[in-house]
């Protein structure tokens, strides 16, 4: 009987709810036929400059509560789609910061459209464990189905974390916790600091795109091999195929595989990849109430589906070649404006003489219908969708020639 009861309530619930989410993912036709939404052909901008008066005026309510200097503007969720985020102004602009870096299929993807909309998916959405004590009975299955079929070359365990935060400091803990059972005594007994491991981005991301060569990388394991620290590798903003192998660390070509990889955005959900011998003797050791989110799970089973059945990985290879390219075209152009364009798949930079002129050119860009993000002291990068295609590349390019034409 309950059981009934349940099921009637959970069918008009996802009834409901489907038809608003219809309603807004989907154009009906005059016959009621239900197609796709497709993306917007270019951007427009239409206040004078972005963020536009709405934004603004949501920016100072907010700011009554909390500081909101980090806010780009505000966002229409129900109306971007694909490569091009809607600004509560109505503003139309390609987007390629997309969320920090953690869109992988852009905004309103049809597959997760309808991944929300089916009954068992939404149990997940409802439901939120604590993941560490009390999983359902599916999680294993749907870890083998997402996060360990794309495990790094070489790691086979894997604990999930809400955040990249959580991920890479979790990340440092079980590096710890190894080093203290093996090292820990001998050290103090010389006096040393003990360094237990070394944590490094494929590409040092927010501190200003910063590259390494694979043999510096190759170097530096060997460093941690003969002094016994554990190496971190923090894929957080790399990870998800965006740098044309699905794990960036790939390109490396290393002796062995590193202790940990971090992950978290295009991933969905946080947490990080270890070795066995990283894996924590007693239960609690590496513990918080919800130890990850489900329905993120569930969501990168159709993130994931898209990546290999589109090769996402090559798109991103192709298309972070033509980046490249066009930045370093435009920086011959323009070399008292652009310098360094540098870039591994779509994780593509390029500096500004100064900060002032970074920002300026990103102001510029947006008030043009290009989001962009800043990097490091004066850096310009770049962090499209995996749905990013050569059509994207030429209207960012147009955009972005004619911004530092105007500042010359
Ligand atoms: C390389 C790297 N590690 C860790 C983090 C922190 O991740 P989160 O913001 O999900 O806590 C970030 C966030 O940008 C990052 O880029």
């Amino acid at each position: 009987m309950a059981m009934a009861i349940m099921s009637r309530i959970t069918c008009r619930a996802a009834f409901s709810f489907n038809t608003a989410l219809t309603r807004c993912l989907f154009n009906a036709t005059s016959d009621g036929h239900v197609t796709e939404r497709v993306e917007p052909p270019g951007p427009r901008v239409i206040t004078s400059e972005v963020p536009g008066p709405k934004s603004k005026q949501l920016s100072s309510r907010l700011s009554q509560y909390q500081n909101s200097d980090a806010v780009h503007f505000f966002v229409d969720y129900e109306q971007s789609q694909g490569n091009y985020v809607v600004d509560v102004d109505g503003n139309v602009l390609l987007d390629i910061f997309t969320q920090i870096a953690s869109l992988p299929l852009g905004y309103n993807h049809p597959s997760l459209v309808k991944a929300v909309k089916k009954t068992e998916n939404m149990i997940n959405l409802i439901n939120r464990p604590a993941l560490g004590s009390y999983p359902s009975a599916d999680f294993v299955e749907r870890l083998e189905a997402t996060l360990l079929s794309v495990a790094p070359p070489g790691l086979c365990h894997v604990q999930t974390m809400g955040c990249g935060t959580c991920a890479v400091e979790s990340g440092m803990k079980a590096v710890q916790m190894a080093y203290q059972v093996r090292d820990l005594i001998a050290t103090w007994e010389k006096n040393g600091d003990p360094v237990a491991g070394l944590c490094i981005e494929p590409i040092q991301s927010e501190g200003g795109d910063n590259h390494a060569s694979a043999t510096f990388f190759q170097g530096l394991q060997d460093i941690c091999d003969e002094t016994g620290v554990y190496m971190i590798m923090d894929e957080v903003q790399t990870g998800g195929a965006v740098s044309g192998k699905f794990w960036a660390h790939e390109h490396f070509h290393l002796k062995h595989f590193p202790d940990v990889v971090t992950f978290s955005k295009k991933l969905l959900s946080g947490g990080f990849y270890f070795t066995e011998e990283l894996k924590p003797k007693e239960g609690y050791r590496i513990y918080n109430t919800w130890v990850g989110d489900p329905v993120r799970l569930v969501l990168l089973e159709y993130v994931l589906k898209e990546i290999k059945e589109k090769d996402l990985a090559a798109n991103a290879e192709i298309v972070g070649q033509q980046l490249l390219n066009g930045l370093k075209a435009l920086q011959s152009e323009f070399p008292g404006l652009l310098k360094n364009a540098r870039g591994l798949g779509t994780l593509c930079a390029v500096d500004a003489p100064t900060p002032e002129i970074r920002d300026d050119i990103l102001k510029r860009l947006r008030n043009k219908g290009v989001h962009l993000g800043g990097c490091g002291a004066s850096s310009i990068r770049l962090r499209p969708s995996l749905m990013f295609t050569s059509q994207h590349v030429a209207i960012f390019f147009d955009k972005m020639r004619s911004t530092v034409a105007e500042m010359v």
